[in-house]
Formats: C-alpha cells, sequence, structure tokens
C-alpha cells in the first residue's frame, strides 16, 4: 500500500508522515509544492529522507500557479466577503492536481494531507482529488488520530525526534499558510476577535506607519486581462506577481484583519497579507474602468461574488467553474493597456489609465463644447420615460416610491 502525503516539511505534516507510518505500515510517498512560499524546500527533503521515505517529489509549481490559477481568478476581480483575496483558497486545487498526477504515476491507491476537520482546506484538497481521480482513496490523518490538540501534537512530535520551529519570541507559530499571493496567520491569540493582532504576526509586509513617506509610482502593462510588465519591463507571471509583492510590502500594502464564514458552517478569524494582490486587484479594475462596455462590466461584477464562494468552498475543477471562467475570459479581451498607480502607507491608487481599446471619449463627455458629439436633447425624452411609473405612481399617492 502506497500514499502519497502533501508535504510541507512543517510540523504538522512531519507528524503525519511518521504517523501514517506507524498507523497504516504503508510505505509514504511525500510532495512538497514550491508555490513561493519563500521557504527552503531542501529541508522538507531532508526531512522526508530522515523519515525513510524513498519516494520524494519536490516540484517548482510558481509559474503554474500565477499563470494559471492567479490570474484567472483576477481577472474576475475576485474577492470573498468583500474582502478576502482567497490566497490558500486557490492554491489547493493545483496541490491537489499535481498530487494526483503523482499518485497515478507511483501507483499510489491513496492521498493524505494536514488540513483539519474543522477548517476549509480539508474540502478543497478533498473535492479536487475526487473530481479528478473518482475512485481515490482519501486519508486525513486530523479527522481519524486522537491527537486532538495541537498540544498533544507537540507531544507526539516530542516523542518521535520531530524538531518544532519556535517563532521569534521561542514560542509555537501560529497556523500558518504561505504561498506567492499571500501568508495567512490563524490561532493562538488571534482566535479572539475583539484583540488586534501584535506586530508579530506579520511576515511579508511592513506596517503603514512605517512605510516611508514619499509615494511610489508604477506603470503596469495589461494584456488581455493579465499583467505582463511593470514599470515597461516585461516579466513572466511569477516574476511579476513577486515584483509587486516587494512593493507592496515597503509601502504596507495589503494586509487585512477579518473574521470570515468557513464553509463548514463556523466563523473564523484570520490575518492575511497579500500585498501584490492587493495592488493587482486595483489596477486590474483600473485597466478595466476604460476597457470594459458598462453591462459587460456589470454582467461580470455581478457573478463575482458566486465565483469568489465557490473558489473559497473548494469547487475549482467544477463544470460551474468553468463556465463561470469562460464568461470572465470573454470579457477580458479589450482590457489591454497600461495604468499608472500610486503606492503610498498602505494605500494603492490609480493615477492614470491608457488603452488602445478605450471606451472612454472625451469628446462626448467633456464640458466644454463636444461640437455636436452629443446631443444634449437627448437626455430629456431618456429620463422621461425612466421616471414614467415613477410619476403614475405618485399621481395615486404612492409618492417618492412609497409602496
Ligand atoms: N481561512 C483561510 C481560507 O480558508 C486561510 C486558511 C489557511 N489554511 C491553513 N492551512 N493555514 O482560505
Ligand atoms: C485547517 O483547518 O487545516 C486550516 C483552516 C482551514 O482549512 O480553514
Amino acid at each position: 500500500k502506497k500514499v502519497v502525503l502533501a508535504y510541507s516539511g512543517g510540523l504538522d505534516t512531519s507528524v503525519i508522515l511518521r504517523w501514517l507510518q506507524k498507523t497504516y505500515n504503508c510505505e509514504v510517498v511525500t510532495f512538497t509544492a514550491d508555490l513561493g512560499q519563500g521557504e527552503e524546500l531542501e529541508p522538507a527533503r531532508k526531512k522526508a529522507e530522515m523519515f525513510g521515505v524513498k519516494e520524494i517529489f519536490v516540484d517548482d509549481l510558481r509559474e503554474t500557479f500565477v499563470k494559471d490559477y492567479v490570474f484567472p481568478m483576477f481577472r474576475a476581480n475576485t474577492v470573498y466577503e468583500g474582502q478576502y483575496l482567497l490566497g490558500t483558497s486557490i492554491a489547493r486545487p493545483l496541490i491537489s492536481k499535481r498530487q494526483i498526477e503523482i499518485a497515478e504515476a507511483v501507483g499510489a491507491d491513496a492521498v493524505a494531507h494536514g488540513a483539519t476537520g474543522k477548517g476549509n482546506d480539508q474540502v478543497r484538497f478533498e473535492l479536487s482529488y475526487y473530481a479528478l481521480k473518482p475512485d481515490v482513496k482519501v486519508i486525513a490523518p486530523w479527522r481519524e488520530w486522537d491527537l486532538t490538540s495541537r498540544t498533544k501534537l507537540l507531544a507526539f512530535a516530542e516523542e518521535n525526534q520531530i524538531p518544532v520551529t519556535k517563532d521569534k519570541r521561542g514560542e509555537a507559530p501560529f497556523s500558518v499558510d504561505a504561498n506567492l499571493l499571500h501568508s495567512s496567520s490563524e490561532g493562538k491569540i488571534l482566535e479572539n476577535p475583539a484583540e488586534a493582532p501584535d506586530e508579530i504576526v506579520f511576515q511579508r509586509t511592513i506596517s503603514p506607519e512605517a512605510a516611508p513617506d514619499k509615494a511610489t509610482e508604477i506603470s503596469i502593462d495589461f494584456v488581455e486581462g493579465d499583467p505582463v510588465a511593470i514599470n515597461g519591463v516585461a516579466m513572466s507571471p511569477a516574476t511579476l506577481l513577486a515584483r509587486l509583492n516587494e512593493l507592496g510590502r515597503d509601502n504596507g500594502i495589503g494586509r487585512l484583519d477579518i473574521v470570515e464564514n468557513r464553509f463548514v458552517g463556523m466563523k473564523s478569524r484570520g490575518i492575511y497579507e497579500t500585498p501584490g494582490g492587493t495592488i493587482l486587484l486595483a489596477a486590474h479594475r483600473a485597466m478595466e474602468s476604460i476597457t470594459l462596455d458598462r453591462e459587460a462590466a456589470h454582467l461580470k461584477d455581478s457573478i463575482m461574488p458566486r465565483y469568489a464562494e465557490l473558489i473559497y468552498n473548494g469547487f475549482w475543477f467544477s463544470p460551474e467553474r468553468r463556465m463561470l471562467q469562460a464568461l470572465i475570459d470573454t470579457s477580458q479581451h479589450s482590457v489591454t493597456g497600461r495604468v499608472r498607480m500610486k503606492l503610498y502607507k498602505g494605500n494603492v491608487v490609480c493615477v492614470g489609465r491608457e488603452s488602445p481599446n478605450s471606451l472612454y471619449d472625451a469628446r462626448v463627455v467633456t464640458f466644454e463644447d463636444d461640437e455636436g458629439a452629443y446631443n444634449q436633447q437627448d437626455a430629456q425624452g431618456f429620463i422621461k420615460l425612466n421616471a414614467l411609473r415613477l410619476r403614475i405612481g405618485g399621481q395615486i399617492g404612492r409618492r417618492g416610491g412609497a409602496l
């Protein structure tokens, strides 16, 4: 029996690795994805070797992650519950996909992950597994074992010589997930939503207060909805996002402290940092502001919450996601051009936009003489007919929209 474990090399998945070997007496194959989490991956390989793992996969998926997952999601200006840029949610389908490919390649019948039975990640991993390999066997140790708390987990680690990395204060770290798009921190003191997060929680942004008093201005070029260059310099998707992350970090951009609704039904509090993504979202919206037709823009805005929810809930590999993606992608053919963005103490503001496909017509909109480009008389009938039902209502005593 063989099982492919999504292995980060961190405490939880190291405990799981050992536990799987002991409990299931099976051969564990580890898979560690480089999604730009900014951690060394060689230690993960070393640790797996130390545990006697024979087949170890360490894959650099950064470009695929940004090109085929992050960028398609940003084409929709996706945010969950008005704020969350889905940094963790969007990484899960890719990890699952590669994990299933590895399972097929090494002849494993089972896959395992380190998500708890309380969260969203278990749902995202497993929905993706089942969508890609309907007969796969899933092992979710957090739902099976008797290590029912972090304290018991730490004790198991101690007994099995699994190293526990401490934070800067010598404490066990927060529950962290990180990739090129974001990092999230949950747990410990953050479980009290009334308490502000300490500065120590933040890993990839300086605080807006500590950011320079001078604004940074950059340009971002888009081609068909995707960013392709910063300050005129063309970059690969992962390189570009990494560069935006640096710019965001240095200007204190992209910090978020929210209480969100998990798919399983509970509320949870998270601290997220999405520096590059926050810049990209504002820039993409600015690019769309001149290149998209109003109704096209409003239609895609109206489906966005639905699209965000299905990514959050783990349905990336679903017919409805593909249908919405097709609609979103179709809308992006004209979204080409350049925006200039100002970064300043936690803020990102558009200060200029231009495009060969611009629908902005200065002759029509001008406050000056439009030389016949627009006939102001046309507006009279337009308003009168729009007012017709309001006036009829008012005439029978239902003034001001009274029901
Ligand atoms: N609450 C966020 C989400 O559901 C972040 C989850 C972080 N996951 C983790 N394993 N630390 O997308
Ligand atoms: C977990 O439960 O493993 C992390 C949080 C989540 O998945 O929502």
